[in-house]
């Protein structure tokens, strides 16, 4: 099937006073129609940044964003004159922002502003758009419609308002969702809630999604396949099931490590990834994860390791879907433990 959107090497940079951040550095990534992929890292890894990218929605300045290609659809999007985009973001391409209030202005009712939305992408008329607004919402199971859209942002709860910026990405019935963290906000009970919505939805209209999250358990039951960013680059890709089986980067593995885990005594235990991630205007050579690896060999102090395909040939048939950015990715396909190669740094 060809991809809806196909991304090759996308690169973000701000010129800040400390110097230039390379926010997102060389990213390909692929969606099919109706697919969902998760884009999963830490905080400041760059997800935020591909997404606002991808709509054309980096402030520049500071920013300078370049590409090699972003085809949507069987359009350029980087040869698209701003208006041309403009109609494209919100209505064929729309986004849940990780901060709510880029996506619900406080002094507007929710009514207002769903059917702005309408009136400006489908030419509604203003009871047309109130009407479908109110059927939006009902869609994204809101009980009381009618007086939802009569409500102001802050009168609703967190679970409420994620359903109205769900409603509204919905509205035009996209092609593709780009979700930003769309449950981190809530609480477990909301954020199980939320996603199973996001999935019915997703049957109903057929629409694409990017689940942008820092927390690998959320694409578990959601995501065909997973992008794993660090440090502005792609560092693992897979399918989901294979990537949980067995990661084939010391990264992905990190974040597996810390999925939450019930203890014997039945509280949860959270692990982190030893030390920090690293200063994105400063980077070191090589690997941008040597300093936090347990995998390091010599080799990866003085080479950046490119995205390639899954080598051995227990994963030949995976190996299109399949790669990962690590001199010693052959060795944790294999299960060796860290600290196993020849030679560690
Ligand atoms: N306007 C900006 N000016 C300067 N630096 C920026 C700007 N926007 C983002 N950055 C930097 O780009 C890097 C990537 O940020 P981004 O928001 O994409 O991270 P993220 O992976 O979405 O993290 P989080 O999980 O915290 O949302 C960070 O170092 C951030 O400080
Ligand atoms: S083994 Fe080397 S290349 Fe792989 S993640 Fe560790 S430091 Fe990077
Ligand atoms: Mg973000």
């Amino acid at each position: 099937m060809p991809a809806l959107l196909e991304v090759e090497e996308l690169r973000v940079r701000f010129e800040t006073h400390h110097g230039t951040v390379r926010a997102v550095d060389g990213v390909s990534l692929e969606l099919a129609a109706g697919e969902t992929v998760g884009l999963v890292g830490e905080s400041g890894s760059g997800k935020s940044v591909t997404s606002l990218a991808l709509i054309g929605m980096i402030p520049v300045p500071p920013g300078v964003v370049e590409a090699k290609r972003i085809a949507f659809d069987g359009r350029d999007l980087l040869a698209l004159a701003p208006d041309e985009l403009r109609r494209i973001r919100g209505n064929e391409i729309s986004m849940i922002f990780q901060d709510p209030m880029t996506s619900l202005n406080p002094f507007l009712t929710v009514g207002r502003q769903l059917s702005e939305v309408l009136e400006v992408h489908k030419g509604r008329d203003r009871r047309e758009a109130w009407r479908d607004s109110a059927r939006g919402l009902g869609d994204v199971g809101i009980p009381n419609p009618e007086r939802c859209l009569d409500s102001f942002p802050h009168e609703l709860s967190g679970g409420m308002r994620q359903r109205v910026m769900i409603a509204m990405a919905l509205l035009c019935e996209p092609k593709i969702l780009l979700a930003d963290e769309p449950t981190t906000a809530l609480d477990v009970t909301i954020q199980a809630q939320i996603l199973e919505l996001l999935k019915e939805l997703q049957r109903r209209y057929g629409t694409a999604i990017i689940l942008v999250t820092h927390a690998l358990g959320v694409v578990a039951g959601m995501a065909n396949r997973v992008y794993v960013m660090y440090a502005g680059r792609i560092v693992e890709s897979a399918a989901t099931g294979a990537l949980f089986a067995r990661p084939h980067h010391p990264y992905t593995e990190g974040l597996l490590r810390c999925l939450p885990t019930l203890r014997g005594d039945g509280a949860a235990r959270l692990a982190a990834i030893d030390g920090q991630p690293p200063d994105l205007a400063a980077l070191p050579p090589g690997c941008a994860f040597r300093p936090r690896c347990g995998y390091a060999i010599p080799r990866c102090e003085a080479e950046v390791p490119p995205l390639t395909p899954a080598t051995l040939a227990a994963h030949a048939a995976e190996a299109n879907a399949r790669r990962s950015a690590c001199f010693s990715s052959a060795a944790l396909a294999a299960g060796a433990p860290a600290g196993a190669e020849m030679g560690r740094a």
